[in-house]
């Protein structure tokens, strides 16, 4: 118990003496990883400074350990610019581009000498900027756009490796600077990646790609207790600006300094003393890579020494004395245990292998797509085949071959079904692609639900193939508007086996958030053939509103510059079949009929220009402002909807096809003028 009548001195004394004693373990546990206390012990410490803090409020400060999860849930995120800016770093593939990039420096330098380099692992997560303030954390952003971040620093608070007071380690010395920006990458491990995932399945929610998409979803969480329960975790590796008066010599005696002041710093830091070392290094860290429990794309060299790294300078956004140097994609092999049909919302049938289980960059996979009858028979994928397979980039797994020297004797060819695996309806081949005939196939609603549902659409969150499927073949829903009126049903819900009280709750809560959707969104959401996102979001300015749209005639939406005759039609055929209809009302009396703002009608509406050539004056976003401004599209194209051609210096082809077209051509000082005039006399036909 600890006793609450001591005098103020004393009770700082003692509110402060343990704050340190948890920052010393804390730092010996997350940084140095060496314990020196049992769990139970620690847990201890902690209870007995909450206690004093709930007793004496007065004294809690941000700092304190017991208040890494205490902020309460933001609106949004703040915006941070960064003093210095983030850089990012040029690639290399290949030996050769990395012996490029050594020639380069030493020519830049002038020098035969032989460079040094500060050789670290490249961490796939995400970059975040630390700024302390005498020691203390105070302000902690994502990278953004390199100039200007969000303010994450209530989640970045939640992570135990990020020292909240600096200097908990006794055994040296050291100057706390007064200001201090601390770079680094935020990152999930692999064993916490596996754990999560599983658990997000269990709880119905769609699991994340990868550990990088993983560290970034948790850390742009609005409410920090959510991100407390992710395992982020980081590695340091540069400082943005700090008021320091020393000067350091090398990026490796930043580092250790960083790591003197309780940061942590990757244990696979060296310094080498050529690039042919360097590129040793890369192979060495490409072969345990597998072994250190987080994700890495590659290592990253840098010039070690700081003058030299000034001297080199930067280049638009990347400094030219740092290269990353990327490892392979990742290739492993597995064997085919099944090949099964997937049947989608547009009907086409989709071949999948079913493989047994492997782990490729740190991720579980047990399914690859086969895309289509085309790339089944050019790859002749069979069933009990072993082949290799690649996370190129990440997210989706593909097969990049088959290892024939092992395939067994007798495996059979696959062959498409002739009928539909799901509904059992004929199967129509079009091109390389098989497509079910019947439209209301069940795997095409569920399909076409997942689809509202997703995130590029209605956004509503828990609602992925899985559930869907289950809320179909219940009977909860056979169309999206019945998904409003599920709320009806939410005992029900929540009796069906692992549903519960809160998943079903969560559903019905994301559901009627997808109420306040855009147009756009729910345009896309509706799944018309040909109509994307990006299309979605033209006609929803273009039209206005479901109405709108839904009266547009094939003329008028050929108009729309990227709107072909096939698109146009596939369009109107929605619009005019009576369930699409009667769907379409049904959302509206659950209140599903948002509204744009419609492109306002500009001096050059409905005009398309295409820019062409070397543009003197103009940049070409520039260009594309003034065009848009006045409410005309600018396109890269030469079409019959072509309405003008801005021809610059050397132009070509285009210039010929719109003289082909009879297209109006203007030079880029003809239509500086014009625009200076304010277009007007929009009918005069230029330059024929
Ligand atoms: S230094 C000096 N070092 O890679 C250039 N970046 O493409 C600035 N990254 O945004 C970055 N490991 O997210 C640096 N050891 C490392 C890194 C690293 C991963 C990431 C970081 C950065 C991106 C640059």
């Amino acid at each position: 118990m600890i006793k609450t009548d001591m005098t103020k001195e004393n009770l700082i004394g003692k509110i402060e003496k343990l704050r340190e004693e948890i920052n010393t373990h804390n730092h010996s546990y997350y940084i140095l990883d060496s314990p020196t206390i049992s769990d139970a012990e620690y847990d201890c410490l902690i209870r007995d400074l909450e206690s004093l803090e709930a007793n004496n409020p007065e004294y809690i400060t941000p700092n304190s350990p017991t208040q890494r999860v205490g902020a309460a849930p933001a609106k949004g995120f703040k915006e941070v610019e960064h003093t210095i800016p983030m850089l990012s770093l040029a690639n290399a593939f290949t030996d050769d581009e990395a012996m490029d990039f050594d020639k380069r420096i030493k020519k830049i330098l002038a020098t035969e000498e032989k460079i040094t380099y500060a050789a670290e692992p490249k961490f796939d997560g995400l970059a975040v900027e630390l700024v302390y303030e005498d020691g203390i954390f105070i302000k902690g952003s994502t990278r953004g756009n390199g100039f200007v971040g969000e303010d994450v620093t209530h989640n970045l608070r939640t992570i135990r490796s990020i020292p909240l007071s600096l200097g908990q380690d006794k055994t040296t010395s050291f100057d706390i600077p007064k200001l201090l920006e601390v770079r680094g990458e935020v990152f999930i491990p692999d064993n916490g990646f596996i754990k999560l995932n599983k658990d997000r399945i269990a709880g119905g929610d769609e699991p994340f790609a990868n550990p990088r998409n993983a560290a970034a979803g948790s850390l742009r969480q609005l409410d920090p207790r959510i991100t407390a329960k992710r395992p982020l975790d980081i590695f340091c590796y540069g400082i943005g600006s700090i008021s320091h008066d020393e000067k350091f010599e090398t990026h490796t005696e930043i580092l250790k300094y960083l790591k003197k002041l309780g940061f942590k710093i990757s244990p696979e830091v060296r310094e080498v003393s050529n690039i042919e070392s360097a590129i040793e290094y890369k192979k060495s860290l490409e072969e345990k890579r597998d072994t250190l429990g987080y994700e890495l794309d590659g290592a990253v060299l840098k010039v070690n020494s700081i003058d030299l790294q000034d001297e080199i300078g930067v280049i638009s956004k990347s400094p030219r004395w740092a290269l990353a140097l990327k490892f392979k994609a990742r290739s492993e092999s597995t064997t085919v245990l099944d090949i099964f049909i997937s049947v989608g919302r547009t009907g086409a049938l989709t071949p999948v292998a079913l493989l047994t289980p492997v782990k490729v960059s740190g991720v579980m996979i047990e399914h690859a797509t086969l895309h289509n009858a085309g790339e089944i028979e050019r790859k002749d994928v069979r069933i009990g085949d072993t082949v290799t397979i690649e996370r190129a980039g990440d997210v989706i797994p593909k097969i990049t071959g088959i290892i024939i020297e092992r395939r067994g004797k007798d495996l059979e060819k696959f062959v498409m079904p002739l009928i539909c695996p799901e509904c059992g309806s004929k199967v129509e081949q079009k091109g390389a692609i098989y497509f079910c005939t019947n439209v209301n196939c069940p795997a095409r609603i569920r399909g076409g639900i997942s689809h509202y549902a997703s995130k590029g659409a209605m956004d509503i969150e828990g609602l992925g193939e899985k559930n869907v499927s289950e809320l179909f073949e219940k009977e909860f829903i056979k169309d999206v508007s019945e998904l409003y009126i599920l709320k009806e049903r939410e005992e029900e819900l929540s009796a069906l086996d692992g549903w519960g009280e809160l998943s079903s709750k969560k559903l019905i809560d994301s559901i009627e958030k997808s109420k306040t959707q855009p147009l756009n969104r729910l345009i896309f959401g509706l799944g018309i053939k040909g109509v994307g996102a990006s299309l979605s979001t033209i006609l929803a300015s273009e039209f206005g509103s479901i109405k709108g749209l839904s009266i547009a005639s094939i003329e008028r939406l050929e108009d729309v510059p990227d709107v072909g005759t096939e698109t146009a039609k596939s369009i109107t055929d929605f619009f005019s079949n009576a369930d699409n209809l009667c769907l379409l009302e049904n959302l509206k009396d659950a209140g599903i009929d948002p509204k744009a703002i419609k492109r306002p009608k500009g001096k050059l509406a409905g005009k398309v220009f295409v820019f062409t050539g070397t543009l003197k004056n103009l940049k070409r976003d520039q260009a594309k402002k003034i065009v848009e401004e006045a409410g005309g599209k600018v396109s890269g194209s030469i079409t019959k909807k072509t309405d003008f051609l801005v021809a610059g210096e050397e132009a070509g082809n285009k210039l010929e096809k719109a003289k082909k077209l009879k297209i109006n051509i203007l030079s880029e000082e003809e239509f500086i003028k014009w625009h200076r005039e304010d277009f007007k006399d929009l009918e005069v036909t230029k330059n024929q």
